[in-house]
């Protein structure tokens, strides 16, 4: 999770049965990424993976540069994101990492298997950041792609407490990502304003942006989000009339200063599910005991 993703929230992720998530390109260069990454293993000793997100930008990052620190200071487990990661994910695999490419099809998801990633999460529509462009919702997607793929399957999109840890195992999916539910946590290294606001919206409370340009995003709904929908809507609307304020650097700023209408907060609709700021190990603790509970005495009681 882009500026989310750094050391403190990883290690408390793992540190409590999870696995952490670094995002690589939160790092401004690849040598600022291999310190990250030496930082969160002095808050864990426990795996913890990095993600590289392949996105397409003008002025692009050095995506080999960063593969390359990836590598060099011997991270075993990578998630891939985004467009065309053959290059990488060849690279990850010869170096023996275990590749979890997170895609949002399941066209998308059988091609990353014949590349030869060990495991897939698949996004639902209702997802924080790029939903794809096929608008599937988890219901319909995970048991969908369950049904396809062969190597583990983990659901992402819309999860957020242990009823939806029990749902993705009935789906038919192996375990559970979660992004926007991990930024209302204690040791989630964002502004408290931005956690309460997440706590305050609904699931109403997100905008699908970009579509008519193919790059399609989920956003929180705020004045920035509604300008955003608002200048689309125009027949003859191009990005350029709404770059200024969708830039990267505007969202980092809401997270850091929690001026939540400087720019885009990006969350999906489990926005509607979170009801408090718990601190990782609590919100770990709770999912996988409501989860259990509803296995071991809701589901038996329909039999
Ligand atoms: C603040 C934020 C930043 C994100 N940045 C990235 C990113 O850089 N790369 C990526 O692959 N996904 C990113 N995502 C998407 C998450 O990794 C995950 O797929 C998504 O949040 C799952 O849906 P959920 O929010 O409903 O749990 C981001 C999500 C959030 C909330």
């Amino acid at each position: 999770m882009m500026w989310v993703g750094r050391a403190e929230l990883s290690a408390a992720v793992s540190n409590a049965g999870g696995l952490g998530i670094l995002t690589a390109l939160t790092q401004p260069t690849p040598d600022a990424l291999r310190r990250e990454i030496e930082r969160c293993r002095s808050m864990t000793d426990k795996p913890f993976a990095v993600n590289l997100t392949i996105l397409p930008s003008m002025g692009a990052p050095p995506y080999a540069e960063y593969r390359r620190a990836i590598i060099e200071s011997d991270i075993r487990i990578v998630e891939t994101a985004g467009q065309n990661p053959r290059e990488h994910v060849e690279d990850f695999k010869a170096h023996g990492i275990i590749v979890i490419h997170k895609c949002t099809s399941v066209r998308h998801a059988l091609s990353a298997e014949r590349m030869g990633v060990d495991v897939i999460s698949i996004d639902g529509f209702e997802c924080a950041g790029h939903p794809g462009e096929d608008d599937v919702p988890g219901l319909v997607l995970i048991p969908a792609a369950a049904d396809q793929v062969r190597i583990p399957l983990i659901a992402s999109g819309g999860f957020g407490d242990g009823r939806g840890l029990a749902a993705a195992l009935c789906l038919g999916a192996d375990g559970i990502n979660m992004g926007t539910r991990f930024c209302a946590t204690v040791e989630a290294p964002i502004h408290e304003r931005v956690k309460q606001l997440l706590v305050e919206n609904d699931e109403r409370a997100t905008h699908v942006i970009f579509k008519s340009l193919h790059n399609t995003a989920r956003v929180g709904r705020n004045s920035v989000s509604d300008k955003v929908v608002e200048i689309l809507k125009r027949p003859d609307a191009k990005f350029e009339d709404v770059a200024h304020l969708v830039r990267g650097a505007q969202g980092r700023i809401v997270l850091e200063t929690g001026d939540v209408d400087a720019g885009l907060v990006w969350a999906g609709q489990v926005q509607g599910l979170i009801h408090d700021i718990p601190t990782v190990a609590e919100l770990i603790g709770r999912i996988v005991r409501e989860a259990r509970d509803i296995i071991e005495r809701r589901l038996p009681a329909f039999l």
